[in-house]
């Protein structure tokens, strides 16, 4: 795949281990869920290297000096609905006071579009950093929807996370969006003739929630 300046993939051990487990058509929907969860919180600390920071006094048991805080009010987190809910909490782990929108989508399963269904986001969103989050990317239509969904409210600053990416959805996003970054933990290798990622893991929304 051709190299985006917005895209950060992982070469992460850790990261490797995980999404191996979670391809497994074996693996329950629990420890599924647990380590969308794990795989979440790892890809938030590493998308927070530029993270808004705060000086704070702080009294030591032997000083008074400065320290830092996370600027935690100014990031929402976005889910798109469903699978991306399977996010929130491990992004929630690193930033536990961030206010959560919703974005709903599901594709039609013949064209493949994207549509609409919900959008429900915390006041103020135009001068928030959402971390819009997602753990497919196949086409990269929901994604580039999404965002879209995001802009028409005002929203300037977007990071992007999913778990793994398919070649086509990654430069899809990352050439309509310069702006936005592009986290991906594990880029796969194609998308099959439904539209599905190769090797994949499935359905991430039946997966996580135990539907078909
Ligand atoms: C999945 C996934 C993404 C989308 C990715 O959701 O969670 O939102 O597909 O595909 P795309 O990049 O080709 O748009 P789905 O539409 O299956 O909805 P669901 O989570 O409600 O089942
Ligand atoms: N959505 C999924 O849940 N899995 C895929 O492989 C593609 C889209």
């Amino acid at each position: 795949m051709k190299q985006y300046p917005n895209v950060f993939l992982f070469d992460h051990p850790l990261i490797k281990h995980k999404v191996s487990i979670l391809r497994d058509k074996h693996t329950s929907m629990k420890e599924f869920r647990e380590l969308i969860e794990e795989i979440a919180t790892v890809m938030t600390y590493e998308s927070m290297k530029d993270v808004e920071l705060v000086p704070v006094g702080v009294e030591t048991p032997l000083e008074k000096t400065v320290g830092y805080r996370v600027k935690e009010e100014s990031i929402v987190i976005v889910p798109i609905l469903r699978a991306g809910l399977g996010m929130v909490n491990g992004v929630h782990r690193v930033l536990p006071t961030a206010h959560v929108g919703h974005i709903g989508m599901y594709r039609d399963e013949t064209t493949l579009e994207p549509q609409e269904y919900y959008c429900k986001l915390p006041d103020g969103i135009a001068d928030k950093t959402v971390y819009l989050v997602d753990p497919m990317l196949a086409t990269g239509g929901s994604a580039c929807d999404a965002i879209a969904a995001l802009k028409k409210r005002g929203v300037k600053k977007i990071k992007f996370m999913a778990v793994i990416g398919a070649p086509e959805g990654v430069a899809k996003v990352a050439e309509a969006y310069p702006d936005v970054s592009v986290y991906v933990s594990t880029l796969d290798r194609c998308l099959n003739d439904n539209g599905y990622i190769l090797p994949g893991l499935g359905d991430a929304g039946d997966r996580l929630f135990g539907t078909k």
